[in-house]
């Protein structure tokens, strides 16, 4: 299928040479041709429009990815080294973050378990009283059932003494992967898209890669002190640029547990745990930090499937600025670096 669609395409672009055309280009016939492609092409660049850059890079993804088939159709494939792309590092561990939800659990749980990457599964219980049996036994044999691959992914539950919101990036004892995709019980994130996240990640694991973008930007500065504005969903699409990607569903590598317990400031470990918010944008300046890299946007549909998005707002938007604010002056620095790129899997884009 894709070698015939290569093919379509190469006949399209093909098909436009003859020499007569070539002569004809070559008189100057063929000129005003040349110079509107490139006056396209610099509107299409120029004009400092994010959303044409973005548009650009997908569109030279999808090219790539098009070259590379016709080239191993047409049998010039050069042998790439294809374990640069599999799955060496072992898939990932989905790390699921709840509190009081078990209806919600299950289902993220049984969608999580069908997915071909998952190695295991770890739900991080706040709750003072251990889960159920039933809820164990539940889970466990979801977990057996829906898997597809024959290893069966590792269930686990991380239990805690107090509902302590750092707990949910507290290191895990014998993890048999690199990467993590640390997610909220509400999200859920179709198989395929997961595992073209992953690849993205594999490719640049020092990062966070994930699926909600936000951005920061500088407000104003008063006796030398920087205030900082806080972006949620809108600004992102309204400007084309971000910062952070939240941890309600996003992939990073397990040593930034270790970094988040053992070497963040404690006292944003105290705010975090006081205001009972924001853990995800501390672990964003932490990876900002270690990675010195922006994160990365993968492009996909997520699904949430709670109905707990009454937060009002206004309320929202303003403690999500506080908590900014107070976690960079705990942290005495702003590591986060924006972009405009976007990830996008090339197999779906056909048009711009
Ligand atoms: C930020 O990274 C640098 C270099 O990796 C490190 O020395 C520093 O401690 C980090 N800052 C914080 C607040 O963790």
């Amino acid at each position: 299928m894709s070698a015939l669609v290569a093919i379509r395409e190469a006949s399209v672009t093909g098909g436009d040479y003859s020499p007569a055309k070539e002569k004809a280009s070559n008189r100057g016939v063929y000129n005003g041709r040349s110079t509107l492609l490139n006056r396209r092409f610099r509107l299409l660049i120029g004009g400092g429009a994010k959303y044409k850059l973005l548009l650009l890079l997908c569109f030279l993804t999808s090219l790539y990815s098009l070259s590379s088939r016709l080239s191993s159709f047409m049998g010039w494939n050069p042998h790439y080294p294809s374990s640069v792309y599999s799955t060496s590092r072992g898939g990932y561990t989905v790390l699921i973050n709840t509190w009081k939800r078990n209806t919600l659990l299950k289902q993220s749980v049984a969608h999580y378990a069908s997915c071909g990457g998952t190695d295991g599964i770890h739900v991080i219980w706040r709750e003072r009283n251990p889960p159920s049996d039933e809820l164990r036994v539940y889970l466990k044999n979801v977990v057996l059932s829906k898997s597809q691959t024959a290893n069966k992914p590792n269930f686990r539950f991380d239990l805690n003494e107090r509902d302590n919101l750092n707990n949910r990036f507290k290191p895990i004892e014998d993890l048999r992967t690199d990467a993590i995709f640390s997610v909220d019980d509400d999200v859920i994130v179709p198989c395929r898209t997961l595992d073209f996240a992953f690849t993205v990640w594999q490719t640049a694991s020092r990062t966070m890669v994930g699926f909600v973008p936000r951005m920061h930007w500088l407000n104003e500065e008063r006796n030398g002190v920087a205030y900082y504005g806080y972006g949620g969903w809108w600004s992102v699409w309204w400007t084309g640029t971000y910062s952070m990607v939240l941890s309600k569903a996003a992939f990073f590598h397990k040593k930034y547990l270790d970094l988040y317990t053992s070497k963040m400031p404690s006292s944003i470990h105290d705010y975090v745990s006081n205001e009972r918010n924001c853990e995800d944008i501390g672990m964003s300046l932490l990876v900002a930090n270690a990675s010195g890299a922006p994160p990365i946007w993968v492009k996909g549909k997520i699904y949430e499937i709670g109905s707990s998005g009454i937060r009002s707002l206004k309320g929202h938007s303003y403690a999500r600025n506080k908590c900014l604010n107070d976690l960079v002056s705990l942290y005495g620095a702003i590591p986060l670096i924006k972009t405009n790129m976007k990830a996008c899997d090339a197999r779906h884009i056909w048009f711009w």
